[in-house]
């Protein structure tokens, strides 16, 4: 039997500098796909796939994601006053339950391994997720939730899989698969960033992890790799020689990266075309500037 996964680190410490100058005083977390900012995408995946607690590792800047977090007494009043019921529910919906959630400060910027490790005290002996606010993934079952029960079966560590352009692997973690099962893989080595040349495969990790505590250790322990940074990569590889092991997952969704700007804009279209308020005005404007777009050509 495996143990229940109920905890989740976010790591949020990141500088968002590909996002200046909002980033300047928006921590990138906060950024809006529609009127939801990309940290509560992540948040209710988490909750879907049974998470209870929620490690934020941080970093200075960073007050408007605490603050995202607590109550509004004043503008919930408001609302109440004015019979806003609806708007009311929805914020409900953001509340988190009171001690449900951590923050950390993750104090230098030494990498994702290094983040992670932060929230080591919190999370103890416990199997815990990693959710990458940045990876967006729309689906029909939440990705975490798809892993978690994917992760009742093998046991061990599991990270989300994508089939990626070759010439894009140096942009990602990149598995070499030993085993081959379809929606899972098992694994026999796992890089960080490596170019086309040397890349084992073009199935990269994607910012979903489900990950044995003795991860955690083996950060203590890993070298600086990629980029001078503690990878959560090289800790994971470590694990493949354990009685663990190391699985991937082939999710079913859309993956957006949010990282990324020409990544974020798809995502706001596609989130927005997903919106019954929203479709029919905003397909009309696309459907018209490709028009326009084609009849220039
Ligand atoms: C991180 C991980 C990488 C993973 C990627 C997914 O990289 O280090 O292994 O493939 O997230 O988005 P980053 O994008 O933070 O550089």
């Amino acid at each position: 039997m495996t143990r229940k996964v109920t905890k989740a680190i976010f790591p949020v410490a990141g500088m968002g500098t590909r996002f200046l100058p909002a980033t300047k005083s928006v921590p990138k977390e906060i950024m809006t796909l529609v009127d939801r900012p990309l940290i509560q995408y992540a948040i209710d995946e988490a909750r879907a796939a049974g998470i209870k607690e929620f490690i934020f590792v941080t970093s200075r800047g960073k007050g408007a994601l605490e603050d995202y977090f607590d109550h509004a007494p004043q503008l919930e009043a408001q609302l109440r006053a004015k019979g806003k019921t609806k708007l009311l529910e929805m914020l409900e919906t953001t509340n988190m339950e009171s001690g449900a959630i951590a923050y950390i400060r993750q104090h230098k910027a030494l990498g994702l391994g290094h983040a992670v490790w932060c929230a080591r005290r919190l999370i103890a002996d416990e199997p815990f997720a990693v959710i990458l606010p940045d990876d967006v993934i729309a689906g029909e079952k939440p990705c975490l939730q798809q892993m978690v029960e994917a992760y009742e079966e093998t046991g061990g560590n599991m990270v989300a899989a994508m089939e990626v352009a070759p010439e894009k692997t140096s942009s990602y973690g990149i598995l070499d698969v030993e085993t081959d099962m379809g929606s899972m893989v098992r694994v026999r080595g796992m890089v960080e960033k490596p170019p086309v040349e040397t890349a084992p495969s073009n199935l990269a990790v994607i910012g979903r992890y489900i990950l044995s505590p003795t991860v955690l250790e083996n950060l203590n322990n890993v070298d600086r790799g990629a980029g001078g940074e503690i990878q959560l990569t090289d800790a994971i590889a470590a694990e493949i020689q354990s009685d663990k092991g190391v699985y991937g997952y082939r999710f079913k969704g859309q993956r957006f990266d949010c990282g990324s700007k020409s990544g974020f804009l798809q995502a706001t279209v596609a989130f927005g075309l997903a919106r019954d308020d929203l479709r029919e005005d905003l397909s009309a404007y696309l459907h018209d500037i490709v028009s326009m777009g084609k009849a220039a050509e």
